[in-house]
């Protein structure tokens, strides 16, 4: 039997997502119960690790053992975490919903079209404004397929790791046939800025050339997004190595109401002043919104009552409406 101190190093690693000890503890157990006469034991032990090894090697491995938080020099570059979040939670145009849907079906029902000789859709470019949810989004993917998020900054990849930018995108796609899941490059436009817009074209283009290279190269089973700001400084030869170009907007009167009913729930009065909330809202991001909405029902719980007032409400959007014009005029000056 495995002993107190095994048992401790078994959750660990699962805990820590080291897969080499996890399954060298594994086999130390199997070894004990060979030593202490339980051969039958000892067999199933090694043939479950096995099993997990196949499975990590051929990227097969699923939500069943998270193995999966990075390790080694992956660790440094890969953020990683493990959301619940759903589609169902965002608040978003039809135009943007509609082909992340349709991906999630691809995905779910993706061995019937391979068995057919097609491939899900499973490459997406997310593009938009600050704070309109392509992070949640990548959050949602990850949520509705049971898989680790992986993210990685690509400002800081290349300010890191100078010169060897190219070699640590190799090893996150060589990683995703190693472990499913979503893999998010965030601050796409780092390196896929148009070659003809004179950024510093030798390092950056390389990367961006490799970044190509590699996401055609990829036939994982991870999902693979890139998120940016900027469209339209975007490199032509991109948008084809994707699959869909989703885009995302700063929310409409609608989705204003939506996410304010989402967010405040029981804290909204019945009455309140829609028209007036609408014209503090103008221009402000989901994420700016909801922070409106977070602040509003704060203000509810510490003044003791439950229900938020509209000229309050309203005074926090406009205060995020004067923090962002501040902001922006501050990046203009950058
Ligand atoms: N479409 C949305 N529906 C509901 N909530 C949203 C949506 N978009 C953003 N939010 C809220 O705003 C927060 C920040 O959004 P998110 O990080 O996804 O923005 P982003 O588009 O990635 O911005 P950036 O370009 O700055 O990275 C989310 O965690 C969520 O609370
Ligand atoms: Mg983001």
């Amino acid at each position: 039997m495995a002993t107190a101190q095994q048992v401790k190093a078994l959750l660990k690693s699962y805990s820590d997502g080291d897969s080499e000890h996890f399954v060298s503890v594994a086999l130390q157990i199997a070894a004990n119960a060979a030593r202490s006469g339980k051969g039958k034991l000892a067999q199933d032990l090694r043939e479950l690790v096995d099993t997990i090894k196949n499975r990590q090697a051929s990227g097969k491995v699923s939500g069943s053992v998270s193995i999966a938080r990075p390790s080694g020099e992956l660790a440094s570059l890969l953020a990683a975490s493990f959301p619940k979040t759903r589609l169902s939670e965002m608040v978003l145009d039809s135009s943007t919903r509609e082909p992340l849907e349709k991906m999630i079906r691809e995905y779910h029902h993706h061995d019937k079209l391979q068995s057919h000789g097609y491939s899900a859709r499973r490459k997406l470019l997310l593009v938009g404004p600050p704070g309109c949810g392509k992070t949640m989004t990548a959050s949602a993917l990850a949520g509705e397929f049971k898989l680790p998020l992986f993210s990685v900054q690509l400002h800081g990849l290349l300010t890191k790791f100078m010169g060897e930018a190219a070699a640590k995108l190799y090893s996150i796609f060589d990683s995703m046939n190693q472990t499913r899941g979503v893999y998010l490059f965030d601050e796409f436009d780092a390196i896929g800025a148009n070659r003809g817009a004179g950024n510093d074209v030798g390092e950056i283009r390389r990367v961006l050339n490799s970044f190509l290279q590699f996401l055609e190269q990829d036939d994982s089973d991870s999902i693979v997004l890139a998120a940016t700001n900027f469209v339209g400084m975007l490199d032509d030869a991109l948008f084809r190595r994707f699959d869909d170009v989703i885009e995302y907007h700063t929310p409409s009167d609608d989705q204003v109401k939506e996410l304010i009913r989402n967010r405040l729930k029981s804290f909204l009065p019945k009455r309140i002043a829609w028209q007036k909330i609408f014209a503090a809202s103008q221009g402000l991001s989901h994420a700016e919104i909801s922070r409106a909405c977070d602040d509003a029902a704060k203000e509810c719980i510490l003044e003791g009552s439950n229900q938020i007032h509209s000229t309050i409400f309203i005074s926090f959007l406009t205060g995020r409406q004067r923090d962002g014009q501040s902001d922006r005029r501050s990046q203009a000056t950058e």
